[in-house]
C-alpha cells in the first residue's frame, strides 16, 4: 500500500515531492486549498503519467474543515499509509525577532503546528491501521546565525516538538508509525519570493532526494534529517 497525502502540494516542496514519489509508484492525494492551483497541478502529474487518486480540501487555519478532510479519507483512500506535512508559511521574514508583531506569531503557528498537528492526531488511528509514515517538512529549531525569522523558527521548532514527543510515544506504546522530519534546504520557492542565491536548490532536486529518501527502506522513526543544510556561501 503506497498511498500519500501531500498538504501544500499544489506548487513548491510539495509539488515536487508529489511529482518524484508518483513517478517513482506512490498513488497522490493532492492537499491544497486552492482549487484552481490544485487541478492545475493535477493535470500537470497525470499527464506525467502519475496517479493522482484525488484532491482533498486542506485549510490548516480552519480546524472544522481539517475534521471533514479526515473524514473524507477515511472514506475515499482507507489505504491511505502516509502523511508528508509539507504546507507551511513563512511569516514576516523582514523584521528582527523584537518587533515582530503578535499576530503575525499566532498566524504562522497556527499553519505550521496547531493546523499540522491537528490533521497529524485526526490521521493517526487511520495511519496505524495501515502501519503508515508522517513526514514533516521543516527546519532546524536550531537557531542558525545566518538565518532566524522569530515567527517561523518558533513555529517550526514546536512542529519539531511534535515529531519528537509523537516518535517517542508510538516508540513505547509499540504504535506501528513512523515519523520524522526532513529539512530540505534552502529551495527556490514562492515561500521566498523564488530566492536563488549560492546553495539554493529548485523544487525538482529537493522532490527528488525527498522521493529517494521516502523511498529508501530504512526506518527513520525519530530523525531530523537535513537534505542540504543552511550553510554559509562566501
Ligand atoms: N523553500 C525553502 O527554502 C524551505 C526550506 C525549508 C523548509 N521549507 C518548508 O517546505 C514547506 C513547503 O514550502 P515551499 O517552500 O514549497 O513554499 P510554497 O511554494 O509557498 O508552498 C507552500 C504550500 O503550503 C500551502 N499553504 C500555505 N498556507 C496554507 C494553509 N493555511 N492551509 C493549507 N495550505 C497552506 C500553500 O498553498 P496555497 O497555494 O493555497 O497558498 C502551498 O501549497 C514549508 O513547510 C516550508 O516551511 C521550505
Amino acid at each position: 500500500m503506497k498511498t500519500v497525502l501531500i498538504t501544500g502540494a499544489n506548487k513548491g516542496i510539495g509539488w515536487g515531492t508529489a511529482k518524484h514519489l508518483g513517478l517513482s509508484g506512490w498513488k497522490i492525494i493532492i492537499g491544497a486549498r486552492h482549487q484552481g492551483r490544485a487541478e492545475t497541478a493535477i493535470n500537470e502529474l497525470k499527464s506525467l503519467g502519475i496517479d493522482v487518486l484525488g484532491r482533498v480540501h486542506i485549510e490548516l487555519t480552519d480546524l472544522t474543515s481539517l475534521e471533514q478532510a479526515a473524514k473524507e479519507v477515511n472514506e475515499k483512500y482507507p489505504s491511505l499509509s502516509m502523511l508528508v506535512n509539507n504546507a507551511g508559511i513563512p511569516g514576516d521574514m523582514s523584521v528582527d525577532g523584537q518587533h515582530t508583531e503578535l499576530s503575525d506569531i499566532k498566524k504562522t503557528v497556527d499553519v505550521n503546528f496547531i493546523g499540522t498537528f491537528y490533521l497529524t492526531r485526526l490521521l493517526i488511528p487511520l495511519l496505524e491501521k495501515n502501519s503508515g509514515r508522517i513526514v514533516n517538512v521543516t527546519v532546524p529549531s536550531e537557531i542558525s546565525p545566518y538565518w532566524h525569522p522569530l515567527a517561523y523558527v518558533a513555529s517550526k521548532a514546536a512542529q519539531n516538538a511534535m515529531m519528537g514527543v509523537l516518535a517517542m510515544e508510538f516508540q513505547q506504546n509499540n504504535t506501528p508509525i513512523e515519523i520524522f522530519s526532513v529539512h530540505p534546504g534552502p529551495t527556490t520557492t514562492d515561500l521566498n519570493g523564488n530566492m536563488s542565491l549560492p546553495g539554493f536548490h529548485d523544487i525538482e532536486t529537493v522532490g527528488s532526494k525527498m522521493a529517494e529518501l521516502i523511498n529508501d527502506n530504512k526506518n527513520h522513526q525519530g530523525e531530523f534529517i537535513e537534505l542540504y543544510p543552511i550553510v554559509k556561501e562566501d
